[in-house]
């Protein structure tokens, strides 16, 4: 663990033997993460940044359970046997508190003041991100960058709210715009610390200068990240729009009684999920067509897929269904608590050891690939 023994140079990455595979870890000693939230994707990015950095940390989240649910939490996402760290949770988080490389912060302000990256994944809705906003810019530096987590809304949108007026805020136009030149979308795919997945989403007021520095935080990490740059906002940005269109006609079909959750689960395990882990539906259709690639798939395949578009038509469901007995939430709850329960320690243990699986095989592609390039 970083940190906890002399923290990596400034300049180097260094490799550390962490019970898995060795870890590298980039240093970013210099940086000063707060996080602002440390529910599901807060913990992810935690255990992100001490496994992978030498960052210091400060953590703020008023849930009164803050530290068990870090304790808890946390030591099932970190390196097996972290150098210089017992395997026990407890200790664990004792000995991060007792290095400084993790501050737990009873105040957003405490948390942010000296922050040179306030990274914010509090609940999603637009009245949090905006007065957490206001808040944060009180107590940073002009120079502090300024990310959010949020699976849908824009930069934008989030610092929209500020005039020179707002509140007792006090701002000049100035900072106004230096804030949203700092706010990017650093949208992550759960979990974080192991999917490879940053969707970097800036506004159109965003500096170019912050998306880079952000790509660049987390492409030096020496691990399996990979931030990519959207070019434009757009509501659920690029992941989950595709996401959540599959996830409504999965919810649909279940619905109809097409077929099970369980069953769903399975034939996107079956066919999708590995055809996906490879190449995308771009890459993958263009294999589709033979040697004709992406045309001769359209127009072999074309009418199968109008007669699919065309009966998407007109009978969506929504979240304003009602959840009564009849509604299509109710039966897609029943039948997930039926097939798998509330997840547990070891359920979640079990789906980390297969992305990391997962994720090693697409590494140990790209190298391939690589070097066959080199050797061509
Ligand atoms: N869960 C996902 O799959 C996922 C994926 C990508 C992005 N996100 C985004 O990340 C953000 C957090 O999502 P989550 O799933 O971790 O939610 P969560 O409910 O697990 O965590 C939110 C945390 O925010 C804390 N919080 C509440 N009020 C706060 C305040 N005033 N200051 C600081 N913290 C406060 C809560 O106590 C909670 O621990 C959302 O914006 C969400 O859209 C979620």
């Amino acid at each position: 663990m970083p940190g906890l023994q002399e923290p990596p140079s400034e300049s180097a990455s260094t490799s550390t033997t962490t019970g898995m595979a060795a870890t590298t870890v980039s240093s970013h000693a210099a940086e000063h993460i707060a996080l602002i939230g440390v529910g599901a994707i807060g913990i992810s990015f935690l255990a992100l940044h001490l496994t992978y950095t030498a960052a210091r940390v400060s953590v703020f989240d008023p849930r009164p359970d803050l530290k068990e649910h870090v304790a808890a939490m946390l030591p099932l996402y970190l390196p097996t046997s972290p150098p210089g760290l017992g395997s026990e949770g407890k200790s664990s988080i004792e000995q991060l508190t007792a290095s400084g490389r993790l501050r737990f912060c009873t105040s957003l302000r405490e948390a942010v003041q000296h922050a040179t990256v306030v990274q914010e994944q509090g609940p999603e809705n637009m009245q949090f991100k905006q007065r957490t906003w206001s808040e944060v810019l009180r107590y940073v530096g002009a120079s502090t960058h300024l990310w959010s987590s949020t699976s849908g809304i824009p930069a934008s949108q989030q610092l929209a709210h500020l005039t020179a007026t707002t509140g007792d805020l006090d701002l000049s136009e100035e900072a106004i715009a230096s804030a949203r030149a700092r706010l990017l979308i650093v949208h992550p795919f759960n979990p974080p610390h192991l999917m490879p997945l940053l969707e970097l989403v800036p506004s159109p007021s965003t500096s170019a200068t912050e998306t880079a520095f952000a790509r660049s935080y987390f492409s030096s990490l020496g691990s399996i990240h990979r931030p990519i740059t959207i070019r434009k906002e757009s509501v659920g940005f690029v992941a989950n729009r595709l996401s959540f269109i599959l996830f409504r006609e999965a919810c649909r079909l279940v619905q109809q009684g097409v077929c099970s959750v369980h069953d769903l689960d399975e034939i996107v395990r079956a066919s999708l999920g590995p055809r996906w882990a490879v190449a995308g539906p771009f890459q993958m259709y263009n294999f589709g067509g033979g040697v004709r690639g992406m045309a001769g798939f359209l127009d072999n395949i074309g009418e199968a897929i109008d007669a699919v578009w065309k009966d998407d038509a007109g009978d969506q469901i929504s979240m304003d269904d009602g959840d009564g007995s009849g509604g299509w939430k109710a039966t897609v709850i029943e039948q997930t608590v039926e097939a798998y329960g509330v997840p547990s320690a070891a359920e979640i243990k079990k789906r980390d050891r297969a992305l990391k699986a997962v994720v090693k095989v697409q590494e140990e592609q790209a190298q391939a690939q690589e070097q066959g390039q080199m050797e061509q």
